[in-house]
Order: structure tokens, then sequence, then C-alpha cells
């Protein structure tokens, strides 16, 4: 039985009603309401404003009734008359979002919506079917107002324009990140790679349930720190979740770095002076092609290459000699730089693999160390990528504005993480930015997401940002935005065929969070 809300009493334009409820009646703003043209066919419609009114008291009685009460406050409506039935009716102002049962987006009617049309409460039959996926989709949780109508995603749109999750910390970004991998891997052998700053995916492979199973069995954890870090990090693993997470190490050579990657971390360790940087501007890029400096490990082949550059400029001789020693200190720092043939290089094909979900944990390395580490590895997968030599894949960035920061900020990984935004979608490598800050990340990375996941934000310079960087967010659902409970969210763009508020699961496949011991449990070691 479908609910009746109320009549039809004026169409304000061909995509505007108004109707008014019975005295007594419920509505509130953002429900979903199905209603026929005059061809008697139906449409969907949400209510977008609402005014409360009341037969017994309209403008001209109210004034009256303030002159009486002005002369006596302790006067009661019934003295003077005034009973019966006290309900307020509603009158709510619809937009009409249209029909999508034949079409892959909602059209609207050609035909006027009479006066007195009856208007009903959208039925979760009548929703499912405008909002059912056309295209291979993923579930990832419900309409807020309805458990009956899940909300599907178009996997394709999300993964090739890249999509962000937007919210404060603890609102729920790593569950739900989280619940698009299960969802993604339940059926779909799309690679996926996470960078992990906070070690919390690597529960990925600790399966709650049979289908948890198969994503524990698509996990691999890479890890990225110093070999004592590594083991210690695998025991608490194993002794919170009594699971062996069977971590590899990542390495990779000093020549993996670009120029600008290298400058960029030399400056923000040691810093370099003009003449520093010009050599390395000279030389960097020549030497590392060097076919038999590729895959050295030893950085002083490469400092013996780089002062046949540096020697030959202006204040050369130097500048190299202090370069050389920021450049060996800096090899000797960086725990995931290869310094000997047996730390195995992981080439990307290991990485990027049909059907594999890989997480970097880089949880025990410094933050511009993770900066490095996060622009090595992106521009070599987005390079072999672009030459076909991998899968499509879709890549994770939590705590993206580390990363991308706005602003001039630079980072190591500022102009890599750029390059993927833009190249990105057009080599089907897609790209899916986390973070708590939205007003500190970089603008044109955020906006070449064409669509973004917001759940509760309370600060409003990230409330005004997130508003300026999609075309699709309005002022009302700002005002939602900035209390919506942990586990709610709007999706805004183009894989979604409307933007409703949302509850993601609540059930999930694998286990949810860090190894990292609580204060209680790291007492007993002392
Ligand atoms: N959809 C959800 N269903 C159930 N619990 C959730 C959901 N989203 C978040 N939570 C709870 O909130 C906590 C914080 O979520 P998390 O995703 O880690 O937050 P953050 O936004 O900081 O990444 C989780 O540990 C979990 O207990
Ligand atoms: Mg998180």
């Amino acid at each position: 039985m479908n609910e009746f809300k109320g009549t039809v009493f004026e169409t304000v334009s061909s995509t505007r009603i108004k109707f008014s409820t019975k005295p007594g009646e419920t509505v509130s703003t953002g429900s979903l309401v199905e209603i026929k043209d005059s061809d008697g066919k139906k449409y969907l419609g949400r209510v977008i404003g609402i005014q409360r009114k009341n037969y017994l008291i309209d403008q001209d009685g109210a004034v009256q009734l303030s002159s009486l009460f002005s002369e006596n406050e302790n006067l009661d409506p019934d003295d003077i008359g005034i009973r019966g039935e006290f309900d307020d009716f509603i009158i709510c102002e619809v937009e009409i979002i249209g029909n999508r049962e034949h079409s892959n987006f909602f059209i609207r009617s050609k035909k006027p919506f009479k006066i007195g049309t009856k208007v009903y409460k959208a039925s979760p039959e009548f929703l499912n079917k405008q909002l059912e996926p056309k295209t291979n989709s993923i579930e990832i949780g419900h309409f807020r107002d309805n458990e009956d109508v899940p909300i599907h995603i178009d996997l394709n749109e999300l993964i090739s324009k890249h999509f962000s999750v937007l919210a404060m910390t603890g609102s729920g970004k790593s569950w739900t990140i989280s619940v698009i991998i299960e969802s993604i891997a339940k059926e779909y052998d799309i690679p996926i790679l996470i960078f992990d700053p906070h070690g919390e995916y690597s529960s990925l492979k600790v399966a709650k349930n049979e289908e948890g199973e198969r994503i524990a069995r698509k996990t691999k954890i890479f890890v990225a720190a110093k070999e004592s870090t590594k083991k210690r990090s695998d025991k608490l693993f194993e002794k919170k979740f009594n699971v062996n997470r069977n971590s590899k190490s990542l390495y990779f050579n000093m020549t993996d770095f670009e120029t600008y990657q290298i400058i960029h971390l030399l400056k923000s360790l040691y810093e370099l002076s003009e003449a520093q940087s010009r050599i390395l501007q000279a030389g960097w890029a020549e030497i590392t092609n060097e076919p038999e400096l590729k895959d050295t490990t030893d950085i002083e082949c490469i400092i013996k290459k780089l002062k046949g550059v540096g020697e030959s400029t202006t204040q050369g001789p130097s500048a190299m000699k202090i370069l050389s020693t920021k450049l060996e200190m800096l090899y000797e720092s960086l725990p995931y730089i290869q310094k000997s043939t047996d730390q195995k290089i992981i080439k990307e094909d290991e990485i990027v693999k049909k059907g594999q979900i890989s997480v970097i944990d880089i949880s025990g390395i410094e933050e511009i160390q993770q900066q490095a580490l996060v622009a090595i590895l992106s521009s070599r997968i987005l390079k072999k990528r672009m030459k076909g030599d991998i899968p499509p894949l879709l890549l994770i960035l939590e705590e993206a504005h580390r990363y991308i920061p706005s602003g001039a900020v630079n980072t190591a990984s500022k102009p890599t993480i750029k390059r993927v935004a833009q190249e990105g979608r057009k080599f089907l490598m897609g790209m899916g930015i986390v973070s708590q800050r939205p007003s500190r990340l970089d603008d044109d990375v955020l906006s070449q997401c064409n669509n973004q996941i917001i759940m509760r934000l309370t600060n409003p310079n990230d409330q005004n940002y997130v508003k300026k960087v999609s075309e699709w967010i309005s002022e009302a659902d700002v005002d939602e935005i900035r209390s919506m409970a942990p586990g709610e969210a709007f999706i805004f763009g183009s894989a979604v065929p409307l933007s409703l508020p949302m509850r993601i699961k609540t059930k999930r496949l694998t286990e949810h969070g860090g190894y990292t011991p609580d204060i209680v449990d790291e007492l007993e070691n002392f």
C-alpha cells in the first residue's frame, strides 16, 4: 500500500509543484515522493521546502491573537473560543527529479502535474526501480531513510573518473574504503593498491566469514620499514588477530627517484644550496638512466658519475663534495632503498596484479620518507600502466593531505600524484583520495575527482571547500553534512544516478582496524 501524503494545489513550474498534507501529517525536507503526471506516468520528486500552517490561526487570526495575548499573557486560546483540532498541516515544495526506468538518466515529464493530483511517499519498489544499476556496479550501503533501498555505485565511473572520501576523523572514511574494497574484490578482479600510513588495512587479511576468506586470500601486504620495525609489526599483527600477515619488504633503487623527487627529498631533509640543486638538475636524470647504474645498490657508483657532471659546473667541486655526503646520508637513512642484492626488488607487476589487493604498509617510516615512497611507486606504476604493461587499477591514498597539500607547499609526491590525477583517467588508473581536511588538499587533484563520498564534516572551511569543488553539492546538502552520524554519507557525482543520504554497510567481511597495541597492552612490556 502506498502511503498517501497530500494533494497538489499549485504547479510552480514544469519541475516544481506544491502540495498540502492533511492536518497532523508529518513530512520533512529531503523526503522522496512519487507523483503521476496527466498521462498517468509516475515520477520521483524530492521535498525541498516545507511550511507549517494551521486553519484556525491564519495571518489575520495571529494578529488578533497577538493583541489579546499582549494584554493578557495567561489567556488560554480555549477561553476565547479557539477549540477543536489544532493540528498543523504542511505545505511542501517538491522538485521533480524524473523517471529513470527506461534510461540511464532521470527524464522529466513533458506534461504538467494537475492540481488535485495525489502525492505519495516513494515506495521502496518504486525507488529501487529508479536507482537500479544499469552497468557493472557495487553495493555499498542503503538509503538512510529505508533499509530496503540499496545504494549501488557504478564501478567504471567510480574508478576511471577518480573519487574522494572526505570526512572528519572517526566518521567512517577507512571503513567506507574497506567496504568499497571488499565489494569490488568480492565480484571483480580489479587490482587495488592502498597506501596505508596507519597500518590499518593489513586486517583485510583477517576474514570474518566465508566471503571474507576470498578477500583475505587476495590481500598481499608489502612493508616499507627497517627490518626490525617490520618484524615487530608482523608480531603485533599476529598477536592481535592470530593470523600471519605474511608481509614482504619493499625495496627500490636510488635511481628510481626522479630529479624533482630527489631534489625535494634532500631539500626537506638536509637543505640544498642552489649549486647543489643545479648539479642534480643537470645530471640526475641522465645518469640514473644509464644501464649499468639502473639496478645498482652502490651509492658510490652513482656519486662517481654525478661528479663528472658536478665538477664541470661553477662552484662544482665544493658543492659536489657536500652533495655527495648528503646523498650518502639519504641512502643510509631510507630503509626502502636496496643496499644489497639479497634485499629483493619487487617489480610493479607483482604489486599491480589481477585479483590482488596490495596493501603498502608505510606506518613504520617518517612522513617525508612516506611521501618519497608514494612518489616513486606511483610514478613507476603510472609509467607501466601508460605502456600497457600492467592492468587497469585502483590506487587509494589515505591521509591524502600529507601527499598533496594545498597551495604552495610542495612534497616529493605532489607532482606525481597530480600527474596520476590527470593521466590516470585516460589510462584507467583510478584514484581514491581520502582525507579529513579537504581544504588542505590540492585543488587540482580534488577537482579531478568526479565523485565525492562525503561524511560528517563540521569545519566551515571544509564545508565551503567541498561545495566549491563539486558542482553537485547544494547548500541544503551542506546543512545535512554538518550533522551526519558516523557511517552516514552522501555520494555526489557521476557514479550514482541520484545523491541521497545513505548509510554505509555495517556488516564487514574482514576485520577493521590497526594492529598497534593500546596503552594498557603496551604497559605490560615495561
Ligand atoms: N558504516 C559503519 N558501520 C559500523 N561502524 C562504523 C561504520 N563506519 C565507521 N564505523 C565505526 O567508526 C569507527 C571509525 O571509523 P573509521 O573508518 O576508522 O574512521 P575514519 O574516518 O577516521 O577513517 C570504526 O572503528 C567503526 O567502529
Ligand atoms: Mg581512517
